[in-house]
């Protein structure tokens, strides 16, 4: 047996695009992605987070709103004429489920962008290795929200909105993600992670309520997770490493959704 100090073994010239790279995963996917030597384009609709990152050689930046398919349709023609095959894609981008946006708007911002996305990258993808991690969530299984009671206030302030869009987007994200394993099967590998409550700019105050202290003291392993532990696991499903992983979708938790 060869014992491999590189084991991901992303091949030489490989690129990636990542999606929602100005913050929280995202970014941490992608200085993980460039020091394994693959370059990296990162996507975000947010230009000043785009100007904001400073991962040096191999990176390059483009704004984009990952749910316009125009757009996206001719960001992916001008990439592919500028890096030929793209291998890799991390379908990461999302708004917070915190957005008070219509069951129509939020399915088009979660798997309508996913599919749209990946639809776009795969016209030219290499003829072996390519790989999609699309960027689920717990709560695709679960209900998306906190308990009523916690949220009572906040949704009557919102008008009664609540943020049944989340749920509902991140189970459709993992259900076409296995669509894809599927029908893409020989093209590419499609597998997501579903991350539970992960510390990134969008949980805001989260831990400093009850409810966060309750999802802490709670969890298995006592504490929230980190976005670059999200970031290891993407970075493994997307690469030659994971070549017989297909189809699945990874929960990043530290076992929090198995106590309840
Ligand atoms: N943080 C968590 O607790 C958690 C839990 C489960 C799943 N997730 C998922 O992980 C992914 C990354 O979240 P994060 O926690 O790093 O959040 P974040 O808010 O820190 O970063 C998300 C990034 O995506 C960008 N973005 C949002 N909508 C976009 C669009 N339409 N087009 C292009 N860019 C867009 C934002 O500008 C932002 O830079 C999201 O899909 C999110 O739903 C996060």
């Amino acid at each position: 047996m060869t014992a491999v100090a590189d084991f991901l073994g992303f091949p030489k010239g490989s690129v990636a695009v990542v999606s929602g790279v100005a913050s929280g995963i995202g970014k941490e996917l992608a200085p993980l992605l460039l020091a394994q030597n693959v370059r990296v384009v990162g996507l975000d609709i947010n230009q000043a987070g785009l100007d904001s990152l400073d991962f040096g050689e191999g990176f390059s930046r483009r704004r984009l709103d990952t749910a316009d398919r125009e757009a996206v349709n001719a960001l992916f023609a001008e990439l592919h004429a500028e890096f030929g095959p793209i291998g890799y894609l991390a379908n990461n981008a999302g708004p917070p489920s915190s957005a008070p946006l219509s069951i129509e708007a939020g399915l088009a911002q979660t798997a309508g962008s996913v599919q749209i996305m990946t639809q776009a990258w795969s016209k030219a993808i290499p003829a072996q290795g390519a790989a999609v991690v699309n960027v689920a969530s717990v709560a695709g299984a679960f209900s998306g929200g906190p308990p009523p009671a916690v949220v009572a206030d906040r949704i009557a302030a919102a008008g009664g909105i609540g943020n049944g869009w989340y749920g509902a987007g991140k189970a459709a994200i993992a259900g076409l993600t296995r669509y894809q394993a599927v029908m893409a099967a020989g093209r590419y590998r499609a597998c997501a992670v579903a991350p539970g409550v992960i510390e990134t700019p969008r949980i805001g105050d989260l831990t400093e309520g009850a409810y966060g202290k309750l999802m802490i003291e709670r969890s298995p392993l006592g504490r929230l997770g980190q976005p670059q532990e999200v970031a290891h696991a993407i970075a493994f499903l997307l690469s030659p490493a994971a070549s017989f992983v297909n189809g699945v979708t990874l929960v990043i938790d530290g076992g929090g959704t198995l106590v309840y």
